[in-house]
Formats: structure tokens, C-alpha cells, sequence
């Protein structure tokens, strides 16, 4: 594995930590009754495990620091949502959408899937993958599930309204989409800050389609500096090594209105409780700072009890869960 990916795995288990900062151990009970689970390759659980596409991940190296073996996960230990996940309180990781049923659903459903954007084109260079509207149809499908379990509309959503919904999308809609040109047309279509409009007004309507059917409880990952993601280096940087700037300021334009949504979604939407994850300012904090992974836990640790409106906004998910 190289460098670049070991950073967004040490990203990856750093928002985990800085976002909840309660004690690893298992509870007997978890903190919500479910946790929804929504995004792209780095929380990706296996449902591409069966779908004709290049980005797969079930096969050797992947997932082999796991005691199953190969999982379908695109890095070979927990994800970022399988440490939220436990710090949470749930004992076993939230079955992904292909094989979750019965039952099984009440706990919580991946519905992630690689190379998947906001928009339903991105990523299709590498295959099938199930776009976020495509995540959001699975979502509701579930749903009905769950009414059929409760017996009605008014205990299913009741009990919706308790759950963790995590969002994390938006990478693939840069690295697989508008920064390939000979492949899609939209950086011909839009200005980075236009397509950053255009990205969050598709996000938002999503995002509501979430909350008609029950969710509540929104944390929206913001996206991380993907300027410095191994294909981006490998594809656009002009060393190999030098983190690619006009990425990163295309996905800071993104998390600028990812965070003014999270406002307009508390504001608009009654008994909404959203929250945004600063994931650049986190992985920036681990690309300056030269000491080793464990520092960095230390460092998301202090950043998390600071309580910095910077890191997690308005509030963090452990006190998500509380509300
Ligand atoms: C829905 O189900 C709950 C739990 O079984 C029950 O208490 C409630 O009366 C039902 N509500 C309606 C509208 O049927």
C-alpha cells in the first residue's frame, strides 16, 4: 500500500476519533438503534462485491487484516463508519445493502458503493457502481422493510428518527468526474464553483428525498483533500508527490456549501439535526504534522475536546446520538 493511501486510512480512522470520543469497549446497548451508512469506496462494505465493475474490492490484499478474510472493503481493516460504527455501541459491523435482510435491517444498512458520486454518470469509466440516488431508492426500500417489522408508518418512523445517518459523497463526483476531461464533459459545462452549486443543489434534493422517508440524525462528511489522493497525484500532479491544488480548491468550494447546507437543512427542515465532519481540515492537520499515526490520534483526540465549531459543526455525533 502506498503512502498516500496509508494517509486516507489514518484520515479515515481520525474523523472516527475526533468525532466520538467515547471508550472503544462494546456497549450492551448501542447509543441509537441504527446507523445508516451512505458514500463511495472508503466506506464501500461489499455491495460491489456482485456488480461488473473494476472497482471491487474482494479479492486479495484488501480486507486481510480482517478474520473473515477479503470483505469487499476498500482497505484491509475497519473503514471510518466501522469505527463509528463501534464507538457507537454496536457489536457487529452494519450489513451492507446486498446481503442485509430480515431483521437485520433494523440495526442499520451500508448502502455505499465505489466509485459512486452524487451525480448518477460519475464513475462509470470503472464499471457499475450505485450512484447516491441509486443508494437513496435501496434506502427507501428498506424502509418499507421496516414498516412491514414496526407494523405501521407512525412506529417506523419514530423509530427512523433515532437513528445515525452517515453521508459521505462527493470524491468520486472530482477524481472520477469533473478532473477527467477526456472522459466527462463537466468541467467544460461549469467553473469549479458552479459545479460545486450544481453538486450540493443534487445533494440537497437527495438529502430531503432521506428525510421524507424518516432520517433525522444527518452527519455529512465533507470531502478530504483529494488533490493529495494517490490518483490524483498519480494523473495531475506535476511530481508525483505535490498535492494537486486545483483539486483542493474545487473540494474546498464543495465543503463551503456542504457546511451552509447542514444550516439550511436544521433551518428548513423540522426536526432535522444535521452536522458537518471537517474531514479536509483533519487531513490536513496529518499531512503537516511529521510525526507518526498514533501522534495523530492524540492530535484528533486534543482537536475533539477543544470542541472546535472547525472539526465537526455544529456539533459532534456523539452528541448527535444523545439528542
Ligand atoms: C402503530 O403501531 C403501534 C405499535 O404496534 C401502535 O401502538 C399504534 O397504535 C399504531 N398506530 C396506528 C396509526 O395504527
Amino acid at each position: 500500500m502506498g503512502s498516500d493511501l496509508k494517509k486516507w486510512l489514518v484520515v479515515a480512522f481520525v474523523v472516527a476519533v475526533m468525532v466520538l470520543n467515547s471508550p472503544f469497549a462494546a456497549r450492551a446497548q448501542p447509543q441509537v438503534p441504527c446507523f445508516f451508512i451512505f458514500g463511495d469506496s472508503l466506506v464501500d462494505n461489499g455491495n460491489n462485491n456482485n456488480i461488473v465493475s473494476l472497482a471491487k474490492a474482494n479479492y486479495r490484499p484488501y480486507g486481510i487484516d480482517f478474520p473473515a478474510g477479503t470483505t469487499g472493503r476498500f482497505s484491509n481493516g475497519k473503514t471510518t463508519v466501522d469505527v463509528i460504527a463501534e464507538l457507537l455501541g454496536f457489536d457487529d459491523y452494519i450489513p451492507p445493502y446486498a446481503t442485509a435482510s430480515g431483521e437485520g435491517v433494523m440495526k442499520g444498512v451500508n448502502y455505499a458503493s465505489a466509485a459512486a458520486g452524487i451525480r448518477d454518470e460519475t464513475g462509470r469509466q470503472l464499471g457499475a457502481r450505485i450512484s447516491f440516488g441509486g443508494q437513496v431508492r435501496n434506502y427507501k426500500n428498506t424502509v418499507s422493510q421496516v414498516v412491514n417489522i414496526l407494523g405501521n408508518e407512525t412506529s417506523a418512523a419514530n423509530y427512523l428518527s433515532k437513528c445515525i445517518y452517515s453521508l459521505a459523497m462527493g470524491s468520486n463526483d472530482y477524481l472520477n468526474n469533473y478532473f477527467m476531461p477526456q472522459q466527462y464533459p463537466t468541467s467544460r459545462q461549469y467553473t469549479p464553483a458552479q459545479y460545486a452549486d450544481v453538486l450540493i443543489q443534487q445533494y440537497s434534493q437527495q438529502i430531503r428525498t432521506l428525510y421524507n422517508y424518516g432520517a433525522r440524525k444527518l452527519v455529512l462528511i465533507g470531502v478530504g483533500q483529494i488533490g493529495c489522493s494517490p490518483n490524483a497525484l498519480a494523473q495531475n500532479s506535476r511530481d508525483g508527490s505535490t498535492c494537486v491544488q486545483r483539486i483542493n480548491d474545487a473540494n474546498q468550494m464543495f465543503n463551503t456549501r456542504l457546511r451552509s447546507l447542514v444550516d439550511d437543512l436544521n433551518k428548513n427542515l423540522p426536526n432535522a439535526k444535521a452536522i458537518y465532519v471537517n474531514a479536509y481540515g483533519i487531513f490536513q492537520d496529518i499531512i503537516n504534522s511529521p510525526s507518526s499515526f498514533a501522534a495523530n490520534i492524540i492530535v484528533g483526540r486534543r482537536s475533539y475536546s477543544a470542541q472546535s465549531s472547525t472539526d465537526s459543526y455544529p456539533i459532534d455525533i456523539r452528541r448527535l446520538a444523545q439528542l
